[in-house]
This record gives structure tokens, sequence and C-alpha cells, in this order.
């Protein structure tokens, strides 16, 4: 018997990185998934790896910035599997540059994905959590934690993650659900393999958000988050956790 069977989980960005590492790890664990994100050809590749491993895995492309596609994402849960037990909020986009050099597209995706991408979803899946006592769990970043220069914008989006999580497991403190974040580090994917600091970057500021301990993979992300998302963690609550190696203890 797998850890998660029977149980039912909406992730975000499960085509790519630590969402898909998440999707992965539950399918594997007997959860069912519903895999939700904009890159569709991406998308029905992992599902092929989910249900290659024996795995349940339907695809839904859509954009978390979108308040309609949240909610039709939710809804296709439903529809396919009943009832939702885990919504994890994984996807994200990133960007670095000088808060002179930001435009306007780049704050609004920012926001759109990183920020109003959590809200949109976790409004639409809260009362089927609700139904089945089940848990969220954001993906915040250690850039919410610690002041790192030229991520003003992305740095702003994650605080916000922290923030929305706390006020929200406090909304719903009087129920059975459970609603928390983590904060990784550094994490090996296409976010930061992409990642492009300013020519001009002063690299002493940049030093001291990489770490002591090199960058985790998707996978050691997604055990957190399957703890969190696992009857381990039944007395967790409104919690960030940092995934970092140390990265924001001084
Ligand atoms: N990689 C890191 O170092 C790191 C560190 C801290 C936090 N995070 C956070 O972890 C999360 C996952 O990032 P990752 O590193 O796995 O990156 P990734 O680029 O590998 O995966 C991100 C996924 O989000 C999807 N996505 C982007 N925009 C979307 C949209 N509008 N609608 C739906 N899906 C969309 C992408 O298609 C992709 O599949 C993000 O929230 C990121 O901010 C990453």
């Amino acid at each position: 018997m797998g850890r998660f069977d029977g149980k039912v989980a909406l992730i975000t960005g499960a085509a790519s990185g630590i969402g898909r590492a998440t999707a992965l790890l539950l399918a594997q664990r007997g959860a069912s998934i519903i895999g939700f994100d904009i890159d569709g050809s991406a998308l029905a590749d992992a599902v092929d790896e989910a249900q290659a491993k024996g795995g349940t895995m339907t695809a839904v492309v859509g954009d978390v910035s979108s308040r309609d596609d949240c909610h039709a994402a939710v809804a296709e849960a439903i529809d396919e599997y009943g009832r939702i037990d885990l919504l994890a909020n994984i996807a994200g986009v990133a960007s670095s540059q000088h808060l002179t050099d930001l435009g306007q597209d780049d704050w609004d995706r920012l926001v759109g994905v990183n920020l109003s991408g959590v809200v949109w979803c976790a409004q639409a899946a809260i009362p089927h959590l609700l139904e089945t006592n089940g848990s969220m769990v954001n993906v915040a970043s250690s850039a919410a934690m610690i002041g790192q220069a030229y991520t003003v914008a992305y740095s702003a989006t994650k605080g916000g993650v922290v923030a929305l999580t706390r006020s929200l497991a406090m909304e719903y403190a009087r129920t059975g659900i459970r609603i928390n974040a983590i904060s990784p580090g550094a994490v090996d994917t296409s976010l930061t393999r992409d990642y492009q600091i300013p020519d001009e970057a002063d690299m002493k500021l940049v030093q001291r958000y990489i770490g002591f301990r090199g960058m985790a993979g998707p996978s050691e992300i997604a055990e957190v988050i399957a703890f969190l998302a696992s009857d381990d963690a039944r007395r967790i609550h409104g919690t960030v956790i940092p995934v970092d190696g140390g990265l924001t203890t001084g």
C-alpha cells in the first residue's frame, strides 16, 4: 500500500523541476495527480513518466495567473477524481534585475504567476479541502526570508506567499485543513539554470544567497512537500519551513 493511496493531489508547475518531482513522488506513493501547468508538452511528458512508473496522473494545461484557469483546474480534479486532498502551489517564475530596470510586464508576470496563482488556486480548492480535511503546501523561497539583491520583484512575490500562507492558516485555524509553506534555497531546476543576474551585479552581494551546501535536487524538496502533506505533519499548520541548507540561519 502506498502512503497516499486514495488521495488526490492538485499540483501546479507539475511539468518541471520541483513540481514534477513532487507529482512523480506522490504518484509513486499512491496518490492520483492532477498536474496543472502552462507548458503542455512538458506536462504530457511528466504524465507519461508517472504512468510508465505505474502512477495515475492527469494533465490540465492552463495559466495559474488566470482565476478562471485555476477554478477550471479544480473543477477538472473534482470531475475526474471526486475529491482533492492536497493543493501544492509550486508553479513559479523568476527574474533578476536592478529595480531601476524592472519593466511593467516582468512585474505583472511575477506577481501574476507567483502570487495571484496561489490565491486563485487556494480560493478554488479550499471548499474541497475542507471536505477531505486536506492540506495545502505553498512554495515560497529563501528570497522571502533574507534581503536578496537584484530580485526585488521575485522576493516581494515570495514574501506575499509567506504572508498569505499565515493569514489563510489563521482564517481556517478552527477547521481540519492544514496550510503551510516551504522556503527552499537554491534548487537545481530550469529556473536556476536559466537565471541571469545583471551584468553589473556586485558578486559579493550575490554570494551571500548561494549558501555553503550547494544546490538541492528537486526530489529533496519534493520529499518535504510530501511530508507536509502526510499525516505525520498533522500538528503542522501555518508554518513556513526553510529547506535551504542553513542559508537563512545567519
Ligand atoms: N529553483 C530554485 O532554486 C527555487 C528556489 C526557491 C523557490 N523556488 C520556487 O519553486 C517553484 C518551482 O520552481 P522550479 O525551480 O521547479 O522551476 P521550473 O522552472 O523547473 O518549474 C516551474 C514550473 O512552473 C510552470 N509555470 C510557469 N508559469 C506558469 C503559469 N503561468 N501557469 C502554470 N504553470 C506555470 C512552468 O511551466 C514549470 O513547469 C517556484 O515557485 C519557484 O519560485 C525555486
